[in-house]
Formats: C-alpha cells, structure tokens, sequence
C-alpha cells in the first residue's frame, strides 16, 4: 500500500473535521476523494502531506509515519493545496526554480525544463505567473507537486474553476501524470471520477461513507436514478406511487414531477404504462444519474 492512512481523526477546537478516518490507496491508482463542502477532504490531505498534524491515528506512505518521518514523507509526496497558491510575481520558471529548491534537488535547471514540458507549460514559460489563464496555473501548480518526482500526488480540486476546455487539458494531464505514480484528487464532479479513477472514497462529515471501485459506484448511481418528466395533464401523487419501484415522486412546477426509483428498475416503461392507462401523455422524460450529493443524501440515510 502507497497510503494507509488508520484510525485519524481531526479536531479543530470543538470542530471535528475527521472521524477516525481508515483507508488505503493502492499503489499506481488513481483514487477520487469525493465529499461535499467541509466533508474533510482538504483536512486529509494536510494530514497525509504532512502540513497538518492528525489529532490522534496516523498515516503510512510508503511504510514511513506521517508522525515520525515526516521529512520522508514529504520527499515522497507532492501537493497540489486547494485554490493553487501560487507566487504571482514570480516567473513561471523562476518560480518552479524556487519549489525545486525547497526540496534541495540537484541539477535543478534540467528537472525545470523536463516539468515544463510534462505539463504542457512551453509557450507560457517566459510569463509571470498572474499573467497565466488558470488553466495554465494548474499546470504551474502540477509541476510544483511533481518536480521532485514523489510516488504519490495528492491533488486538492485541481480541476475546480476551470472552463470545460482547461477541464478536460487538466484531465488528461492527470491522467497522463497518473499513470506512473499513486494518485489521490479531490473533487466534487462524479464525471471526474468516472473518467480517471478506479477507486472512489466518499466522505461526509469527518466519516467514510463508501470506498468503492469506480465500476462499484457506477452500479450505485445507475440504481438511483432521477427522472424528470412531463405529462400533458394533471396526475396525481397518489396515483404516481402507487407505481412499483417507485420511491418519491415531487411535483416541481406545472405538470413536471421528479421521480426517484427505489431500486435498479428501469420507471421509464413503467411511467409510459402508468400514461397510457391514466389517459395523458408524456410531452417529455428524462433521466439523470443521482448527483454527487444526492448519493451523499441517500449514502447517509
Ligand atoms: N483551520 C480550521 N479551523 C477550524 N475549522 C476548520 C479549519 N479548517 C477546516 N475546518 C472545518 O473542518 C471541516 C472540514 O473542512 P475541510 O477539510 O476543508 O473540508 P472539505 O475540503 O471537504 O471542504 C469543515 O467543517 C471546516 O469548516
Ligand atoms: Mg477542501
């Protein structure tokens, strides 16, 4: 195991962040951290990288403590904070030169250059670091992280406020980046998760409330789906749940309803029944995977 974090819990003052928190991240996965705002996401990766000491558990990289050996686990793990602090004075290049520093490397000017073009920073080098798109900060911020050549990346909602375009450059970068390390990102886009990770931990209020495969949680968010639909005329609640494999039904203006299904059955025959024998039309129906939050909802039911 690259991480094996036991037992850590968290408290700021009376505020618990984390609550006896116990996962592994196997070695060369990509591992999504899902949760929503103020799970304890970021508090765990402060934990693991050592900027943040645990309240009481620990963590393992790569067998060295996060309490005993943090110098080896900071050699052996590289950051990515949430927001991407960045010094915006600073050249691109001077810049990255100052982070190969602080981690004493040699043959710095080399290990500038190769970052450079791993994360796609050529054609903006020579800028200063405010003048950059975030996009390109991202990659000033993953070439930070990855310019001692850690084993493991943990990466803070690297994607988070960037335009579809840089989401996807993103994406693929850290997919790319991925494929030789152990990866651990943040994030609240289950697009993300399903696109990069073969393991998802989901966390909620300082707990871990599912740590899956990604093939896993696919099964969860395919059983749960929501359905909007329209019929042509007033139906009524009743009438809606009466309807088996139906779990809530809400009426959310005119004669839209937003339907949950209780279990894997596929509603849309069944509501296209339910039309015909009630004698309306179906004008319109869609269905949506269960957002992040929603699964969160039922998750902690
Ligand atoms: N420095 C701090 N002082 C007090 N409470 C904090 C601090 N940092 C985070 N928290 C609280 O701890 C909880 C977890 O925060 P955080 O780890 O930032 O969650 P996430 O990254 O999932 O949004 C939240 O309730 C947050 O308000
Ligand atoms: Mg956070």
């Amino acid at each position: 195991m690259s991480v094996k974090v036991s037992n850590i819990t968290k408290n700021y003052g009376k505020q618990l962040a984390l609550d006896q928190v116990s996962v592994e991240i196997p070695t060369g996965e990509i591992v999504g951290l899902l949760g929503p705002n103020g799970a304890g996401k970021s508090t765990l990766m402060k934990i693991i990288t050592c900027f943040l000491p645990p309240t009481s558990g620990t963590v393992l990289v790569n067998d060295f403590d996060i309490n005993e050996n943090p110098v080896e686990v900071r050699r052996l793990v590289g950051y990515l904070p949430e927001n991407n602090p960045l010094y915006t004075e600073m050249y691109v290049k001077e810049y990255l030169k100052f982070t190969a520093g602080l981690h004493k490397l040699d043959n710095i000017p080399a290990k500038v250059s190769r970052m450079i073009e791993l994360t796609g920073l050529g054609p903006e080098q020579h800028k200063l670091i405010g003048q950059l798109s975030k996009g390109y900060r991202q990659r000033v911020g993953i070439a930070q992280a990855l310019i001692h050549d850690p084993s493991v990346l943990i990466l803070d909602e690297p994607t988070s406020g960037l335009d579809p375009n840089q989401l996807l450059e993103i994406r693929s970068l850290i997919k790319e980046v991925g494929a030789k390390k152990t990866v651990l990102f943040s994030t609240h886009i289950m697009q993300e998760v399903e696109a990069l990770c073969s393991r998802v931990i989901i966390i909620n209020k300082g707990k871990v409330i599912a740590n899956e495969a990604t093939a896993n949680l696919n099964n969860l968010v395919r059983d749960k789906s929501i359905y909007h639909v329209e019929f042509s005329a007033p139906v009524t609640k009743q009438e809606l749940q009466k309807l088996g494999g139906l779990q809530t039904a809400k009426l959310t203006s005119g004669n839209l309803w937003e339907i949950t299904s209780a279990t894997e059955i596929d509603l849309r025959p069944i509501l296209f029944d339910f039309a015909v024998k009630n004698k309306v039309t179906i004008l319109s129906m869609q269905r949506d995977q269960q957002s992040v939050e929603q699964i969160f909802q039922w998750l902690t039911k």
